[in-house]
């Protein structure tokens, strides 16, 4: 990822750090944290998120932002005795994702076939899913309030249907109360 940014921009345009997103530090002060495409569900345990939600906050000046993109765990299509859900089916694709409700866990499976259409590679990722009013608990604990949440990036609204949200947390202003 870093040789194709390179081809685009160099390191004085845009500086890299790379590193462990729940602990890596970048210089400076920040007025924007994003963390896009499902990144925090990467991180396989809570204590990793809170500390990803503390490390954003710590790289953030007074009324910063960070922005979270994440998918709405699909635990509504989940009826009891089934573990997997199909996501996404096109063609030259399936994506299903398997659940684990006990652990809170989830494996994405992309099946990406061939031109035949008659072989697939398969690629699995773990991820840690998070309903959004955990994701909002975890923002409160590193100091953040929900500024806004929307169903997407056209700002749609998000509704009990939305299979994804786009949400905005901000630090308090300087000398903002806290509640
Ligand atoms: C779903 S991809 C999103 C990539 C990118 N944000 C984008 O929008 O294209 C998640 C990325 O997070 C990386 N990742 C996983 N765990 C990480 C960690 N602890 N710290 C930093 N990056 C991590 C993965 O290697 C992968 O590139």
């Amino acid at each position: 990822m870093l040789d194709r940014l390179r081809t685009k921009a160099d390191e004085t345009a845009i500086p890299v750090v790379v590193g462990d997103m729940a602990t890596a530090r970048a210089p400076g002060e920040y007025t924007l944290v994003y963390l896009v495409y499902n990144t925090i569900a990467n991180l396989l345990t809570q204590a990793e998120q809170v500390a990803c939600f503390r490390n954003a906050a710590r790289h953030l000046g007074p009324g910063g932002r960070f922005v979270i993109e994440l998918w709405v765990p699909e635990l509504r299509r989940l009826p009891p005795g089934q573990e997997a859900t199909v996501w996404n089916s096109e063609p030259g694709y399936i994506g299903l994702d398997t659940y684990d409700v006990l652990r809170q866990y989830v494996v994405s499976h992309h099946f990406t076939f061939d031109e035949s259409g008659r072989r697939a590679r398969l690629d699995r990722t773990p991820h840690r899913y998070i309903w959004p009013a955990e994701l909002d608990l975890m923002a409160q604990l590193a100091g953040f309030g929900l500024e806004s949440r929307h169903a997407d990036w056209t700002g749609s609204a998000f509704t009990a249907e939305s299979r994804s949200h786009v949400s905005v947390y901000r630090l308090p202003e300087p000398g903002a109360r806290t509640p």
